[in-house]
């Protein structure tokens, strides 16, 4: 209780806003702000090296790789690193069983053999502008929100389109501070990129699972990309004619490492982060949200790990659907710990009082956090149906066709024709492997219906069961009897022309195989429910525009940093051991001599290369070892990310890159909410290690060859 108590008294004491020296994640253009905060913890460099439109700066060689991940460009011809489990996908697709570049692994010895990835892009931002007197234009507070947003939509696409008139360039306006300001970032965007290189999984994804999220960590997450374009240097679709980009700055990479307490700099683009909001949110995602979707995400693995277990077809037929169920199921359950832990609850409600007295006499704020609860109390009636329904309803891949199927009663046409088509065509591998899945996929439908109901969030079937037993009998009668399930049947209804299938989606179907999906998705998306969430949530985002307006007010000599939004950030610390738990201490670094420690051939996790064995008993490590003679795999530090600085660079207090960030430790993952710098850490891969597996282990000397290396 005192502990409590004086931890309450801390946060009182707190701004709500940068109490840490190394939170946050700051806007590129604006960095001369925290310059000499960032020069004072150890960089050499100016924020206009970082940063510079008139000439080539680090920005030009930092990268939104595909949709959600980061990567760098670290040669003049267009070579791009980025995280294995971001290429992953990719080196998926081209993998077969001949030539399984998954499990073993490849590597372009020439450029003729680098392969093209359709579909992929990589994006390089040009400049970036503060837009918000445009896109505010004509906006006035007697607007309804929908008013608001109509006016901000057409000026956004006026600013846009003017700006990038006549150019390659594609723009980008995205809200800051919900919405108190706006950002334009006009972007050149490659769309031919192609596969150079991946290290074989038991390197790339060493520790797979059990190791993800934690610390020490052991894990080679790489892989290699190169940018073509056309003979004017600019993107174009892909042509065997392309040639490699040449980049206006590519990534000087220091051989010279990191020691603990040494600045680095994560450059990237971090996804979403919610530092801002109330305790309501706090309280909802880690007390409402988490410990459910976690339970229903429990049941899911233990059935797929179970059959995981069975045999090695298995495994590689589970192991992506696994890795991503898995990757949320564990964040989630160091991000309630993590807040736990924190008192998050009690500070968010400490700092809010400290909000409520400053506004006292302030009648544009006076009212904002008695609102905001009022909201979040209409908000969280509903909101665990959104989880429910997706995280139970669709657990099984039986309700997700379902669903699929039930959704194209709004198709007519040819558009029906065509889904219809698609969904017949997808069906032949769902029953290609039926009687080995369906058992694993039943059970998961019934005992995450089991859960939900038990839980009360399924009253419509308590109109046929009264028990357990019950309603178990009718999940299994559902699914034995339904034409999901059922291929002849499925086809027959799926070649029918669009007319009459029309017809029985709307008239037979619902009351029959599509009734619990039906029913489910109807419970979850009444209309009622929908306008009391989508109210709520509208207003919730408009309170917090003046929320935190007011907070800037409140704490004028803050540095406030904006949620991350999947734009460009720079995010900076030191590399730093930490105390996960009582007599505990994690150094920052591991060693290769934690892979052999690790190495159990009967765990698939754990299985260690021979090559890579041999080598480490050679101690053949070329100059990629460290002063001591170890060979460095990853380091962690204080450098505050999220999900999609995966792949992001990380550099030194020169510029230079010494690694690539790939995760954070599981104790600091509640860091989206709230920042401890005592726990919180980024996770990188040592670019020593990845140099030293291109080079030493996969003999791709070429590629090393390309880069700009600095030893010292
Ligand atoms: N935890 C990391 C991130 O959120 C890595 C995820 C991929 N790796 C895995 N074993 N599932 O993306
Ligand atoms: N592993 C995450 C990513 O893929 C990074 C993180 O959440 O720290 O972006």
């Amino acid at each position: 209780m005192k502990k409590l108590l004086a931890l309450i008294a801390a946060a009182l004491m707190m701004a709500p806003t940068v109490c840490h020296a190394d939170e946050g994640m700051w806007i590129p253009m604006l960095l001369g702000r925290n310059q000499a905060a960032m020069q004072k913890a150890g960089m050499h460099i100016t924020a206009q090296d970082i940063y510079d439109i008139n000439k080539a700066s680090l920005k030009d060689a930092v990268l939104l790789f595909g949709g959600g991940c980061t990567g760098e460009f670290v040669s003049d011809e267009g070579l791009v690193l980025t995280n294995h489990h971001c290429g992953y996908s990719y080196i998926v697709k081209h993998s077969t069983v001949e030539h399984d570049y998954l499990t073993n692994g490849f590597w372009a010895m020439s450029r003729e053999q680098e392969i093209p990835c359709p579909g992929l892009t990589v994006t390089r931002l040009v400049y970036m502008q503060d837009v918000t007197k445009e896109v505010l234009d004509g906006v006035n507070a007697d607007m309804s929100e929908s008013e608001r947003e109509t006016v901000i939509e057409n000026n956004i696409k006026a600013v846009g389109d003017k700006a990038v008139e006549g150019t390659h360039y594609r723009y980008v306006i995205k809200p800051f501070y919900y919405g108190n300001q706006y950002f334009m970032y006009v972007n050149e965007v490659f769309t031919d990129v192609r596969l150079v290189g991946a290290p074989p999984s038991n390197i790339g994804k060493f520790g797979g699972d059990t190791d993800n999220w934690m610390w020490p960590r052991h894990t080679g997450d790489f892989s290699m990309f190169r940018v073509y374009v056309d003979g004017d240097n600019k993107p174009a679709a892909y042509s065997k004619d392309n040639v490699p980009y040449r980049p206006l700055k590519h990534l000087e990479i220091s051989l010279k490492g990191v020691d603990e307490g040494d600045f680095t700099f994560v450059f990237g683009y971090p996804g979403t982060t919610r530092r801002y909001v109330t305790h309501d949110y706090v309280d909802m995602a880690a007390n409402q949200e988490n410990p459910v979707r976690i339970a229903l995400r429990t049941i899911r693995l233990d059935h797929y790990n179970a059959a995981m277990r069975q045999s090695a077809g298995q495994r590689l037929k589970y192991a992506s659907r696994v890795a991503s169920i898995a990757n949320g199921w564990k964040k989630w359950q160091g991000e309630s710990l993590g807040i736990d832990r924190l008192h998050g609850v009690e500070q968010k409600i400490a700092q809010e009082e400290q909000f409520r007295k400053w506004a006292v006499d302030k009648p544009q704020y006076r009212d904002v956090l008695d609102q905001m609860e009022d909201n979040y109390a209409k908000l969280r009636e509903v909101e665990m149906e959104w989880v429910y329904f997706s995280e139970a309803v669709l657990a099984s891949d039986f309700m997700q066709r379902a669903y699929r199927l039930y959704r194209m009663m709004n198709l007519t046409g040819e558009q029906l024709e065509a889904a219809a088509a698609k969904m017949l065509d997808d069906s032949h591998k769902y029953f290609e492997d039926f009687e080995q899945h369906s058992p694993i996929d039943k059970s998961i439908f019934t005992e995450c219906f089991i859960y939900m109901w038990s839980h009360g969030y399924a009253p419509y079937l308590n109109k046929k069961c009264s028990t357990a037993g019950d309603v178990e009998k009718l999940l299994n009668r559902y699914y034995d009897n339904n034409i999901i399930n059922n291929p002849k049947k499925l086809e027959k209804l799926l070649t029918l022309p669009a007319d009459k299938l029309h017809k029985k989606l709307i008239d037979e179907l619902p009351a029959k195989d599509l009734d619990l999906i039906g029913v489910a998705y109807s419970y979850t998306y009444s209309s009622a429910k929908r306008q009391q969430y989508n109210d709520a949530d509208d207003n919730i985002q408009r309170l917090m525009r003046t929320y935190i307006k007011g907070m800037m007010e409140q704490y004028p000599d803050s540095n406030f940093f904006p949620d991350a939004n999947l734009t460009l950030r720079v995010a900076y610390g030191h590399v730093e051991g930490f105390k996960p738990k009582d007599a505990t201490y994690y150094t920052a670094y591991s060693t290769i001599d934690g892979i052999m420690e690790k190495e159990n051939p009967d765990v698939y996790d754990y299985r260690v290369e021979p090559r890579l064995k041999e080598l480490w008993q050679k101690k053949d490590y070329g100059h990629y070892a460290n002063k001591k003679g170890e060979l460095p795999v990853a380091f962690i530090a204080t450098n505050h990310t999220t999900g999609g600085n995966s792949g992001s660079p990380v550099l030194n207090a020169d510029g230079q890159l010494v690694g690539i960030n790939f995760d954070r430790c599981w104790e600091g993952t509640m860091s989206d909410l709230l920042f401890d710098p005592a726990y919180c850490r980024n996770i990188s891969l040592d670019i020593r290690y990845c140099l030293f597996i291109i080079d030493k282990y996969a003999g791709a000397r070429h590629l090393v060859d390309e880069m700009t290396l600095v030893e010292q």
